[in-house]
């Protein structure tokens, strides 16, 4: 393998299986393998834990940011290299991380207790100051990190056959061709990796990725050789306009009319049609270049057309930056329901260029914010902070698209198929999509209805401080707080559709506080009624 142009440095808490990770990814790229607590013990002459007990823990952190500052500052393109989980906490090191792929091994507290805790370290004592050392790091490693490996869900690799097939590889095996497409960028461009049950995908984060349209750095990471899978467009008129010309050399482009009322299944036969007439194999690839609508519309052509090509999202709306683009999900309306004609179909890769919402315009920046507020609702914590302080009128900072983005993918990294955990997602998406549906998909936004959804599950769930909060929130982006041109009837008649209906049982999501978000809720008749009936102005 060719060299990397900068070295590949691993960071995370005790337990995230960082010396396992260069383990694999130095003998992979034959490169140089480093890990500080190794090379310290070496030093020392004995071990970390008692290094503590003899000089105590700052002693310790001073010849830790010694060793790694020197490290780093001699890190070449071909070393791969381990710090120990607390090295961070020195601002040397940082700085020194600057010019380096730093990889962030995320791992959560649970299964770093379990792999690191009871003692095993010096600072692995017991679990509640544990727990507080993991919560002070984690907003440095999240800041520091380039790259965002999720914890292994294929627990059992295997090495040998691992440096020829990287299936059989651990997670950084297996994200390696990108890690190392990343190491070749200028710093800036961050890499989320998304697991599925059914699938693997790199997302990559980058301003000017797809806007500067600059062919050869797209051509680096993008995910099929164009040579032996050619890429074919599905776009909406506007956004063709605007970005198709920025994706390189595409063999067709097929361009749908903007908005919601084209999320049909005439549209898809439309574009299965198209793809036919211009000689799509399975050979080939999609690329959904738009918002949620082609993500999904496009997603769905992909998941059925000759049963199954793959697809690249390039999301351009701020609802497919930190929502829609993720997790598979595809699908169209019926003029009965939202999304009721659809399949799971995991991304090939995602490519999200925070540039391309410059162009959004307002109204649709605010309405896609809605769908940021409700993920900060279902995290609760910094990001529920940060998003209730975020200035109107301005697209969010991107640490917050990527946070968003995170959340979602560790959802669904959980559960694939709405079977559980997944359902968080949908707060406030019961009654919006009726909202949708009753208004003929014409009226509301999809975040607009998100909105009016996210107040009427605050009143299902008795919050009224957290309401009255969230409506001055949406009011403060111009979007709607009370519901019009429809009728409190149509609403429930179109509630009673949901696909999440279990017989007569629909299950609500509801929330008892920020980060608190509770599944499969039961909701009596009247009291739907009575929230609907509150929006109604
Ligand atoms: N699959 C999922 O998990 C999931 C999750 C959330 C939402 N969704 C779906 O997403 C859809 C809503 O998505 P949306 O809000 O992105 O709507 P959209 O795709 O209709 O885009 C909104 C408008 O913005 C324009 N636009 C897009 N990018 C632009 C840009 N960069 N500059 C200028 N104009 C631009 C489009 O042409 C369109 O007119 C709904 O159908 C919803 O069901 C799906």
């Amino acid at each position: 393998m060719a060299p990397l142009d900068r070295a590949l440095v691993f960071i995370g808490f005790m337990g995230a299986g960082k010396t396992t990770a260069v383990g694999e990814v130095g003998l992979a790229l034959d490169a140089e393998m480093l890990d500080s607590d190794d090379v310290l013990e070496e030093r020392f002459g004995h071990s970390i834990a008692e290094e503590f007990e003899r000089n105590g823990e700052a002693a310790f952190r001073a010849k830790e940011e010694e060793l790694v500052c020197e490290m780093l500052a001699y890190a070449g393109s071909d070393s791969v290299i381990a710090l120990g989980g607390g090295s961070v906490l020195s601002a040397r090191v940082r700085d020194a991380l600057e010019p380096h792929v730093t990889v962030l091994l995320d791992i959560d507290v649970k299964t770093a207790w379990r792999r690191a805790g009871r003692g095993r370290r010096p600072l692995a004592g017991d679990p509640e100051s544990f727990a507080k050392l993991y919560e002070q790091r984690r907003p440095l490693y999240e800041e520091l990190a380039d790259v965002f490996l999720p914890p292994d869900i294929r627990p059992l690799t295997d090495l040998t056959r691992a440096l020829t097939n990287p299936a059989f590889g651990g997670v950084a095996i297996r994200a390696l061709p990108w890690l190392r497409a990343l190491a070749a960028f200028p710093p800036g461009t961050r890499l989320l990796w998304a697991a599925a049950e059914s699938g693997e995908y790199p997302v990559l984060v980058g301003r000017g990725l797809v806007s500067a349209g600059d062919e050869d750095r797209l051509a680096r990471i993008w995910p099929f050789d164009r040579a032996a899978s050619r890429p074919f467009c599905v776009t909406d008129e506007t956004v063709g306009e605007l970005y198709g010309g920025r994706l390189g050399k595409l063999a067709e482009s097929i361009a749908i009319p903007p908005g919601e009322s084209a999320k049909t299944l005439a549209t898809a036969e439309r574009v299965w049609r198209e793809l036919a007439h211009a000689g799509m194999t399975r050979a080939d690839h999609l690329v959904a270049l738009g918002g949620g609508v082609v993500g999904d519309l496009a997603g769905f052509c992909a998941a059925t057309y000759q049963r199954g090509v793959p697809v690249v999202q390039v999301p351009t709306t701020l609802v497919a930056q930190v929502d829609s683009a993720y997790g598979g999900k595809t699908g169209v309306d019926l003029p009965e329901a939202k999304n009721y004609v659809g399949a799971y179909h995991q991304p090939a890769a995602v490519l999200v260029d925070p540039d391309t919402l410059r162009t959004l315009p307002l109204a649709e920046l605010s309405a896609g914010w809605v769908e940021v507020l409700k993920t900060a609702l279902i995290a609760g914590g910094a990001l529920w902070e940060r998003v209730c302080a975020e200035a109107p009128g301005l697209p969010p900072e991107e640490r917050t698209i990527l946070a968003c983005a995170r959340l979602k993918l560790a959802v669904v990294a959980e559960d694939e198929r709405d079977g559980g955990r997944r359902q968080v997602l949908n707060l406030g998406h019961t009654v919006g999509h009726a909202i949708e549906t009753a208004t003929v998909y014409g009226r509301y936004r999809h975040g607009e209805a998100v909105g009016l959804g996210l107040l009427a599950a605050l009143r299902l769930s008795g919050q009224e401080q957290l309401r009255a909060h969230v409506r001055e929130l949406l009011s403060a982006r111009g979007l709607p707080v009370a519901l019009e041109g429809v009728g409190v009837d149509e609403v429930v008649a179109a509630v009673a559709h949901d696909k999440k209906r279990v017989g007569a049982h629909i299950p609500f999501v509801l929330v008892h506080a920020p980060g608190d978000v509770r599944v499969g809720c039961e909701v009596a008749d009247r009291d739907l009624r009575a929230a609907v009936a509150e929006l109604v102005a």
